[in-house]
């Protein structure tokens, strides 16, 4: 009795999980749900080529070096890279006298406490500090951005869908509202204060475009400063600060492949070295045996009896 008590409350779950089902479905296809601005119009980024892409990918230190002055005489006003330290810029081909130099005419100075007076101050950096942040703290930080807080950006390129591309994307991504574009959204309209790039998850940013110019930044070796050039750069540049060992981290793994490659064929050989003997000595036996099989091929033609 309990049994078919027990059988028949799941039946009417069962079925009241299936009507809501269907008219779940229903509903969903007779009233779409309206698709909001910022679904409509948010951009993905196309693919950009780095020379660190791919299980070979090697850094090109001339781009990074490019990458490093953009970020250093543009992006570093904003937003620091807790991560990175000066001296890490060996790794990019600066020599100990540059870096020194580079650390001490660093625009940001660094927290500190005054030796004599015991107070908070700020002194000149050093190859040992990371690179800092221009604002005290977070609320610093966002009174001066629109409340907005200008992320770290040592690890930027991992935390962002797209990495790289994304970061590019988002520098050379900043447009322009045309009049068509709000009559059909009414509600993207860009708020003040804020700016639009399509690249950006809810299409206005806080930060304002921060490559505007060719020639911005004067790179020291010649290249041609155009925006799309900056931002590969520095993009390039970001990809090395979340991630300075991806050249050992792809020799290691190539050389793994190649260690597992030939241990597969020297085990392939041993495997065959040892079974020679013994695969010759296998043979044929009972009723597939040629000769059983012939007696009883003989056995049923005596009897009559097809195949
Ligand atoms: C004037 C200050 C300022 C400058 C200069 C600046 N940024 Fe920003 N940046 C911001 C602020 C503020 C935000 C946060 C925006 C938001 O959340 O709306 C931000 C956000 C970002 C983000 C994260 C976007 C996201 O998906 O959350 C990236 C990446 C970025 N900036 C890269 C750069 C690079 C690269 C440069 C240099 C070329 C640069 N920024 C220069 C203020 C600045």
């Amino acid at each position: 009795m309990v049994r078919v008590i027990g059988f028949l409350v799941g039946l009417v779950f069962a079925g009241v999980l299936l009507i809501s089902l269907v008219v779940g479905v229903s509903n969903y296809f007779s009233n779409p749900p309206e698709e909001l601005a910022a679904e409509a119009l948010h951009q993905h980024p196309q693919h950009l080529r780095l020379s660190s892409d791919g299980p070979f990918g090697k850094f090109d230190k001339a781009q990074l070096q490019r990458g490093f002055q953009v970020y250093k005489e543009v992006c570093s006003a904003c937003h620091s890279l807790s991560l990175v330290s000066f001296r890490d810029l060996h790794a990019l081909g600066y020599e100990e006298p540059e870096i020194k130099a580079i650390a001490d005419q660093w625009q940001v100075q660094v927290p500190s406490i005054n030796p004599e007076t015991g107070e908070a101050s700020s002194r000149k950096a050093v190859p040992s500090d990371r690179f800092p942040s221009p604002y005290a703290n977070e609320i610093a930080a966002r009174a001066a951005n629109n409340n907005a807080l200008p992320p770290d950006l040592s690890l930027i390129t991992k935390s962002r869908e797209g990495g790289a591309s994304y970061v590019h994307a988002l520098l050379t991504g900043y447009r322009n509202q045309s009049p068509e574009l709000l009559k059909e959204h009414p509600d993207a309209k860009t708020p003040p204060g804020l700016h639009y790039n399509p690249w950006f998850a809810n299409l206005n940013i806080a930060m304002p475009p921060p490559l505007t110019a060719e020639g911005q930044v004067t790179f020291a070796d010649g290249t041609k400063g155009t925006v799309d050039q900056m931002a590969t750069d520095v993009a390039a540049f970001l990809v090395w600060t979340a991630e300075p060992k991806l050249e050992s981290r792809h020799a290691a793994g190539l050389a793994v492949v190649v260690f597992l490659l030939i241990a597969s064929i020297l085990g392939y050989l041993a495997y065959r070295q040892i079974w020679y003997e013994a695969k010759r000595k296998v043979r044929v036996t009972g009723p597939l045996e040629p000769k059983n099989q012939a007696k009883s091929r003989s056995a049923k033609a005596k009897q009559g009896v097809a195949g």
